[in-house]
């Protein structure tokens, strides 16, 4: 039975460019995931879209002097054409600046205001005399109360990773008017959601999911619940960018960043519904108990997707339809939660501000996606922080990618279409040996055992196992030998070549999630015209705000997540190497490129 697969990527905000590690944290699993789900023949939904509100967005416009407006649309153009050039397949990509979002977003804090789950209350809040402002979240730093690290922003440190209450900064500092600057206390009013009361709801969820959440991602969860139990939090903020408050009187004043993100991955299906024309579509990832879905996030996010979003979501109950769309139905809460730890770089932690990263649309200029794919696969901070190191990637590419997967492909392809005129052997499989017998299984165990760890996301040992039966096929292939025996004895140099061709068609599948652009290269020497997978292409939105950039994939039917059934006799293509080799002096060149 085809299930319903939402995958659901955290939004990146506008206000920096992608490295290696924003892909390796949660764009690339995302897809990993996806393309193997859709390969299986599952009804896949994958959505995210740029976080384009928040100080963070704001700041990074007041930085570069220019409206913020046009800043977040120059990076979010700038992610579309990163997730197109290294096959990141969303159903839709968007932004939180739509209309749409807007009112998807106003409609959980109704329902949730309906519910009794919000309340007011007037608070301290830092305020600069100079710029006669507030300043909400990261306009404020200093020292972290907790870790007693210096830097921390207001609202979150990134030593500690703990989620911050401003006004117990210690020294802080304004971060528009700088160091000599002394912000105030003053007070201002806000929404908070009681997320006390939604505690033990909170906690219930997380455990009834313990048999599949990541030992980091519900232990983290759990501990801080322990530690410090939910408490209240500020929902609104004294800003101008973002979604306005729906409630009369309080205007100049917006949603919180986060509280609207996460809601983006509710209104993004509702927006992807509205421009494939089919508007309820979304409610089979929804409203639809049996579906499931998928949280790829990145380790620094992992209370906002398994406390706050489930916890808006329990308390918007059945109210978030019936204010949307008048009739009372729940919404699903998510089922998995994969978050991964970082990816260093050389052994350093990687800084956008210091240049101390490989960005993904530069790396893609002298490296082709597949190979930058496989690296960011079998290196994922899975369980702990990994290290994007230099002469690793090379190594790797040459020794794995190359040696083991693509020369094994282009060996056999080329000898085959040599010698068999461009047509697989017509060879009669009732024929086989025990030998080709005995690989074929073992291939075919293959769709078993990496379909298990790609359904609990464990992509590294999924991609491993499959580069594991390569090397199967390599040692069968030492052992037959038909380089020599097509000389003495073509019949059976025919039966090892259809075997192992058959083997490589059907590894061709279980790389495919992983390596698609080669993959699908590979389907075509094959001869076969349907593709493995689908197209990408971008399209604008117009919506009451002004128009957005968003990209979009289209599907194809079918489903591949089986062993070949290759023909004897099918038709060939001409077949060329799949990855390139690389000198070891690009590491040495890489290396020196970075930090300038
Ligand atoms: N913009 C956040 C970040 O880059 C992630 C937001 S995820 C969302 O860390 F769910 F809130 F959208
Ligand atoms: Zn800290």
């Amino acid at each position: 039975m085809p299930e319903n697969i939402l995958i659901a990527v955290a939004w990146p905000y506008a206000n920096a460019e992608i490295h290696v590690g924003n892909l390796t944290g949660s764009h690339l699993p995302g897809d990993i995931a996806a393309r193997y789900h859709r390969l299986k023949g599952d009804k896949v939904l994958m959505i995210t879209g740029t976080d384009s509100h928040g100080t963070p967005v704001t700041m990074s416009a007041d930085k570069l002097g220019k409206p913020v407006e046009e800043v977040y649309k120059i990076y979010h153009e700038g992610f579309i054409d990163l997730f197109q050039k290294i096959g990141i397949t969303y159903d839709l990509y968007t932004t939180t600046h739509s209309e749409n979002h807007f009112k998807v977003s106003q409609s959980i804090f109704l329902a949730l205001q309906k519910n009794g789950f919000l309340f007011t209350k007037v608070e301290p809040q830092w305020f600069s005399p100079g710029l006669n402002r507030f300043l909400p979240d990261r306009y404020v730093e200093g020292t972290c109360y907790i870790c007693g690290t210096e830097g921390a922003r207001s609202d979150q440190c990134d030593a500690c990773g703990n989620v911050l209450d401003p006004t117990k900064l210690v020294n802080p500092r304004s971060k528009v008017e700088g160091d000599n600057s002394s912000p105030e206390l003053r007070d201002t009013e806000h929404f908070y959601i009681d997320l006390s009361k939604l505690e033990p709801d909170v906690k219930k969820y997380l455990q009834d999911r313990s048999d599949h959440l990541r030992e980091t991602v519900l232990g983290e969860s759990l501990r801080k619940i322990e530690a410090e139990g939910l408490k209240p939090r500020a929902i609104t903020r004294d800003l101008d960018w973002g979604i306005p408050v729906p409630v009369a009187g309080w205007d100049g004043k917006c949603l919180y960043v986060w509280f609207e993100a996460v809601i983006g991955y509710l209104s993004a299906p509702i927006e992807w519904s509205q421009v494939t024309g089919q508007a309820e579509a979304w409610r089979e990832w929804w409203t639809n108990p049996a579906a499931k879905q998928f949280h790829f996030i990145g380790k620094d996010n992992i209370f906002f997707h398994t406390s706050l979003w489930p916890a808006e979501l329990m308390g918007v109950g059945s109210a978030f339809m019936e204010i949307f769309a008048g009739e009372e139905i729940p919404l699903i809460l998510p089922y998995d939660v994969p978050a991964n730890q970082f990816m260093n770089l050389e052994g350093k932690k990687i800084s956008g501000s210091r240049n101390w990263a490989v960005w993904g649309r530069d790396v893609l200029t002298r490296f082709d996606p597949d190979a930058v794919r496989y690296y960011l696969t079998i290196n994922m901070p899975e369980a702990k922080d990994s290290d994007w190191d230099w002469a690793e990637f090379v190594a790797r590419n040459n020794n794995e990618l190359v040696a083991t997967w693509g020369n094994l492909a282009n060996r056999v392809l080329s000898f085959c279409y040599k010698h068999w005129e461009g047509h697989v052997p017509n060879v009669d499989p009732a024929t086989l040996r025990e030998a080709d017998l005995a690989l074929l299984a073992t291939i075919e165990n293959g769709f078993q055992a990496v379909g298990a760890e790609l359904e609990a996301v464990r992509l590294r040992s999924a991609l491993g196992e499959t580069m594991k039966l390569a090397t199967a096929v390599n040692q069968y292939l030492d052992v037959q030998a038909p380089w020599s025996a097509v000389k003495t004895d073509k019949d059976a140099a025919a039966k090892t070549v259809y075997t192992a061709l058959k083997a490589i068609d059907s590894l061709k599948v279980l790389f495919a999630p992983f390596l698609p652009f080669t993959s699908q290269r590979l389907h075509e020497f094959f001869g076969y015209e349907t593709p493995l997978f689908g197209e990408q292409y971008t399209e604008v939105v117009k919506d009451a705000l002004g128009e957005h950039k968003v990209l979009r994939y289209k599907p194809v039917d079918g489903s591949y997540w089986h062993p070949s059934d290759l023909k004897p006799g099918q038709s060939l293509n001409q077949p060329t190497p799949l990855f390139k080799k690389l000198e070891p002096s690009v590491a040495e060149e890489e290396r020196a490129r970075l930090g300038k």
